[in-house]
C-alpha cells in the first residue's frame, strides 16, 4: 500500500544542498513513535530502503514528518515528489527511543541536516524537567534549519557556522567547550557529520560527561538480519538498527564507522549520473 506525501516543504536550497521536510499520512507508526526513533522508507519497488529519523509524530493527525537532505539516489528521488503525491512503502517506528528523564542539564548539538535528528529529542528533554542547551552548527546562514523550534524547545541556544555568516564564526566544538568549561552538565546529546560527532565525543569526555550520538550507518533490512549497519562500540559489534541508533560517543569506533559509510560512494556516484542525467 503506497504512503500519501500530506506536504513538502523546501528548507533550504543553497549551494547544490537541498533540506526538504514531509509530512507523511502514517497513522499507525504516529502512534508508537518516539524521540530517537526511526522510519525506513522506500520510494519506489525497485527501489532501496534508507533510514530517515521520525522528527515530528502526530498520533491525532496520523502523521510522521520527516527532513532530510537530498545526498545520494533515493534522497534525490525522494526529494523530486510532491504534496498530494506517494512513496512506496514505510516500515516503522524502529530502533530503541531516546532514554528521556531528569537528567538536569543536557547540551544538545546538531549538525547539517543532524538539527532535524536533535528537535524531538530536545523537545522530550525539555518535557521531562531538564535545562536545555542547545548549539548548532552549519557550513553557512542558508543551510541553518529549525533555528526558531529549537529555540523554543531551549534555555539557552547558540549558533555556529563555518563561514561566519551567522552566529559564531567557527565549529560547535568551540562553544561546547565554553559552556563545559562554564557550568556543570550532566548529558551531552550530539547528531550530524562523523567527525562532528567524534569531536563533540572527546569534549565532552574531556570533562567527564556522558554523550550520546545517534548514529547514521548505512543499512539495508533494519531488523537486524544483514549486518550492514555494525558498529564497533566498546570493542564489541553492534547493529545500528536493533541495538541502536544511539550510543555513547565515547566507546564508539569512529574510523571504522566512517570507512564503512564511504563504502559505495564511488557507485552512488556512478548511478546518480546515470539515473537522474
Ligand atoms: Fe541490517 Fe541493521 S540494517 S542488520
Amino acid at each position: 500500500m503506497s504512503v500519501k506525501i500530506l506536504n513538502k516543504e523546501v528548507l533550504s536550497d543553497f549551494s547544490g544542498v537541498r533540506v526538504v521536510r514531509m509530512v507523511l499520512e502514517a497513522p499507525e507508526i504516529s502512534r508508537k513513535s518516539a524521540a530517537g526513533q526511526f522510519i525506513v522508507l522506500m520510494v519506489s519497488e525497485e527501489g532501496e530502503r534508507i533510514p530517515l529519523t521520525v522528527v515530528e509524530s502526530n498520533a491525532a493527525a496520523g502523521t510522521v514528518t520527516i527532513i532530510f537532505q537530498e545526498a545520494g539516489l533515493t534522497t534525490r528521488l525522494l526529494g523530486k515528489l510532491n504534496t498530494g503525491g506517494s512513496l512506496y512503502a514505510l516500515v516503522g517506528p524502529l530502533g530503541h527511543a531516546t532514554e528521556i528523564k531528569n537528567y538536569g542539564r543536557v547540551i544538545l548539538v546538531g549538525g547539517g541536516v543532524g538539527i532535524a535528528e536533535i528537535y524531538p529529542v530536545a523537545k522530550a528533554l525539555k518535557s521531562a524537567g531538564n535545562d536545555v542547551t542547545t548549539i548548532l552548527g552549519a557550513r553557512t546562514k542558508e543551510l541553518l534549519i529549525l533555528e526558531k523550534e529549537l529555540k523554543s524547545a531551549s534555555s539557552q541556544f547558540h549558533i555556529a557556522t563555518d563561514d561566519g555568516t551567522y552566529g559564531r564564526k567557527g565549529f560547535v566544538t568551540e562553544i561546547l567547550k565554553e559552556c563545559l568549561e562554564g557550568g556543570k552538565y550532566d548529558l551531552v546529546y550530539a547528531v550530524g557529520p562523523i567527525p562532528m560527532m567524534q569531536r563533540v565525543s572527546e569534549m565532552a569526555g574531556k570533562f567527564g560527561v556522558k554523550v550520546i550520538v545517534s548514529l547514521n550507518a548505512l543499512m539495508i533490512d533494519a531488523t537486524g538480519m544483514c549486518g550492514c549497519c555494525r558498529v564497533v562500540v566498546d570493542g564489541k559489534t553492534k547493529f545500528s538498527c536493533v541495538d541502536g541508533p544511539e550510543f555513547e560517543g565515547s566507546k564508539v569506533d569512529w574510523k571504522g564507522l566512517d570507512k564503512r559509510n564511504r563504502i559505495y560512494a564511488d557507485k552512488e556516484k556512478h548511478i546518480c549520473n546515470l539515473k537522474l542525467r
